[in-house]
């Protein structure tokens, strides 16, 4: 049974103290950016033998979904050298680990090059984000949101490594601080472009890794050519090489890599159900709670009095970890870690505190004496 944390009841001005709390019980998360290239030799293999490739590899990496948060995109069409990107994140790094031996052990993984790969983690930044919203894109992100790697359904995704200049270390702190405000201030022109920042000192070769998801690839490059007039790009010392990948499902994506079809065909609007096999019910009693990921999204799973619930496990204020929060057995609700926002844990509602906004519920059903967890997804 996960431990429970202590917290008191909301009370009003209590920012100051909300936002060390927040500090203190953040974790930070780990971040992998794999991408593969198909060796053309397993293009010309016959079909039946591609087909059957491409079902064991999905099959492999979705076994994988309980334990990371994996979202997958195709390079196909924009970039040479890679066809593939697998995003990684998760508390800890050996499920990288275990996922790339994994892949490497199936049939399709003797034809998979690694073309790149980038390691990193989630990191406060180092410098005060001095906008409106605390926010380098004005659409309310916090500091801590930036510990936890929340991804959207935005269409594209925008990958690069970068290097400072040792001369960047140098400056002051105020020196650098200013000179990010520019770059901050001219980040918050494009709204539609929303920022993942890792951090990979010591981890990997460069020193962070940047993902910004977008439905509109035009508003990127305009960011990225007004920043490259910001005093700060004085200071970069690589960043390249640059990836567009573009969001897809991963039998899509697979698909796209050559060979027939593997895809399950779907009309546009078309809702399919996805279920998740979680665990004998005997293993998670009355009062636990765990979290599982299903289509891309942490989804907390709660036992309160032998019935059971699921819901996003990100706060709909600032991410904050529902599945370790405060459970109130009797209201059938649950209290943010972070900032104390409660929430209906039959219906998502936002109920009490500073959130105001609902988090999805997922379905939950028991089948044979084990615990599945499912959801709706439009096409
Ligand atoms: S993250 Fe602020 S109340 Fe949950």
């Amino acid at each position: 049974m996960r431990p429970r944390i202590p917290t008191q009841p909301p009370q009003p001005n209590l920012n100051a103290a909300m936002q060390e709390r927040a500090r203190r019980l953040t974790k930070r998360q780990y971040v992998r950016f794999a991408f593969y290239k198909v060796d053309p030799a397993w293009r010309r293999l016959p079909a039946q033998e591609q087909a059957e490739a491409k079902q064991e590899l999905m099959n492999v990496i979705q076994s994988f979904n309980r334990r990371m948060l994996l979202r997958p995109y195709s390079l196909m069409g924009t970039r040479a050298d890679a066809e593939l990107l697998l995003w990684q994140i998760a508390e800890n790094p050996l499920p990288f680990r275990e996922l790339a031996s994994a892949i490497a052990g199936t049939r399709m993984g003797a034809y998979l090059t690694m073309a790149y790969s980038y390691f990193s983690q989630t990191k406060r930044s180092l410098y005060e984000i001095r906008t409106p919203n605390g926010n380098h894109n004005g659409d309310g992100e916090s500091e801590e949101e930036r510990l936890v790697i929340d991804p959207t359904e935005a269409q594209y995704l925008f990958v690069y490594p970068f290097i400072k200049t040792r001369e960047w270390y140098q400056l002051s702190q105020h020196a650098r601080q200013g000179m990010m405000d520019e770059h901050i201030e001219v980040g918050r022109k494009y709204p539609s472009v929303r920022l993942n920042t890792t951090y990979s000192f010591g981890l990997d070769d460069y020193e962070f890794i940047v993902a910004f998801e977008t439905d509109e690839p035009s508003d990127f490059l305009d960011l990225v050519q007004e920043l490259r007039e910001s005093s700060v790009s004085m200071y970069t010392l690589q960043d390249t090489p640059l990836f567009t990948c573009i969001n897809m499902r991963l039998d899509e994506a697979l698909d796209a890599l050559g060979g027939p079809p593997v895809a399950q065909k779907v009309a546009p609007g078309e809702v399919h159900e996805v279920w998740m096999e979680v665990c004998p019910l005997d293993d998670f009693g009355p009062g636990e709670t765990k979290t599982i990921f299903l289509e891309g999204k942490m989804v907390g799973l709660f036992n309160i009095n032998g019935e059971l619930f699921a819901l996003n496990n990100r706060c709909s204020h600032a991410r904050g970890p529902l599945s370790e929060g405060q459970v109130n057995h009797e209201e059938c609700s649950v209290t943010c870690p972070w900032h104390y926002g409660e929430f209906d844990l039959r219906s998502g509602a936002a109920i009490d505190g500073v959130v105001n906004k609902p988090v999805d519920t997922y379905q939950v059903e028991i089948r044979e004496g084990k615990i599945f967890v499912g959801t709706r997804i439009t096409y």
